[in-house]
């Protein structure tokens, strides 16, 4: 079984470990790659997001700086806070953490991040670049997951690869990636017939549906790789029973902690069939920082030729 597990954390601190070198050798340029957040509003899993963001910079010798506006900032006041960050020399890369409050027009947002400061990939000049297959910021949760695919050696060329979720953030990019690497690629999502007879199809499947335990024993072919991108808050401990009978080291985390995590994929019933399973937490969620400090220091390289 711990064979089988894909070890998110084991990658990304790997990735950081990289990170921090990079770092490390553009200190005696006088380049400290910098990233700065911004936070519109007070969700408290946003901040939570952004707070790990800012501790990752600090830890690996990266600047940053959080913004953080009123839920009620106007359109206007947030672009002008981008405008700033785009003029400003020492800032390499800008993230704007989503969602944003309602009536503030997102799309208007990103697209006014400067591409080359775009660590997040969302602009559409990124976006477009990486559907050409040519050089691009490319987003952090794809990215992380293409990169901890190829570190744990698993092909993807000639493959069928199956995307579960068409989000701009994960599943559209991740399709995109898959494919640049060769793979038969099916993006999957809410209006899709028969959904499990595709999944079935899937050497490779990338579950990012946002629905608690979507993906079961019946949508999983045997030796399938099982890539489990959702994030859910088990706050019921009949749901923990449910998803993780007898499991206890789980309840025991649901009893000190009040909830646990888990992910799109119901992972006890699906890990039997799969050849490697990504756990949740401890998969994906770890590979997302990473890349977002890979993405800023490329970023900085790339802008101050470095
Ligand atoms: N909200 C959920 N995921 C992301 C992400 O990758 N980037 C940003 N900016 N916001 C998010």
């Amino acid at each position: 079984m711990e064979d089988k597990i894909l070890d998110g954390k084991k990658v990304a601190a790997q990735i950081r470990a990289e990170v921090a070198e990079q770092v490390a050798e553009l200190a005696p340029q006088g380049v400290v790659p910098r990233l700065d957040a911004v936070l519109v509003g007070d969700d408290p899993a946003s901040r939570v997001y952004v707070g790990s963001k800012a501790r990752t910079c600090a830890k690996l010798g990266m600047a940053s700086e959080t913004h953080v506006l009123p839920g009620d900032t106007p359109q206007a006041g947030l672009e002008a806070l981008i405008d700033r960050l785009n003029a400003d020399p020492e800032v390499d890369g800008i993230l704007v953490q989503l969602p944003l409050p309602g009536g503030i027009d997102t799309h208007a947002v990103l697209d006014r991040i400067d591409p080359a400061k775009d660590v997040d990939g969302f602009h559409p000049v990124n976006t477009g670049l990486l559907q050409q297959g040519r050089p691009a910021l490319v987003p952090c949760t794809p990215a992380g997951i293409l990169e901890m695919l190829d570190r744990e050696r698993i092909a993807i060329e000639g493959r069928r690869a199956v995307v579960v979720g068409r989000s701009d953030i994960v599943g559209k990019p991740m399709a995109m990636l898959l494919l640049h690497r060769h793979a038969t690629v099916t993006l999957c999502h809410s209006r899709t017939r028969d959904l499990p007879a595709v999944t079935r199809e899937a050497d490779i499947l990338v579950a990012a549906v946002g629905r608690l335990a979507m993906i079961g024993p019946g949508h999983v072919k045997e030796g399938a790789v099982v890539i489990d991108v959702g994030i859910h808050r088990l706050t019921e401990l009949s749901e923990v029973e449910r998803l993780f009978p007898g499991d206890a080291a789980r309840r025991e985390r649901f009893e000190s902690k009040g909830s646990v995590l888990t992910g799109d994929v119901d992972f006890v019933r699906v890990a039997p069939i799969a050849s490697r399973i990504t756990p949740v937490p401890g998969g994906v969620g770890p590979l997302t920082i990473a890349m977002l400090m890979a993405n800023t220091v490329r970023a900085a390289r790339a802008r101050r030729g470095a």
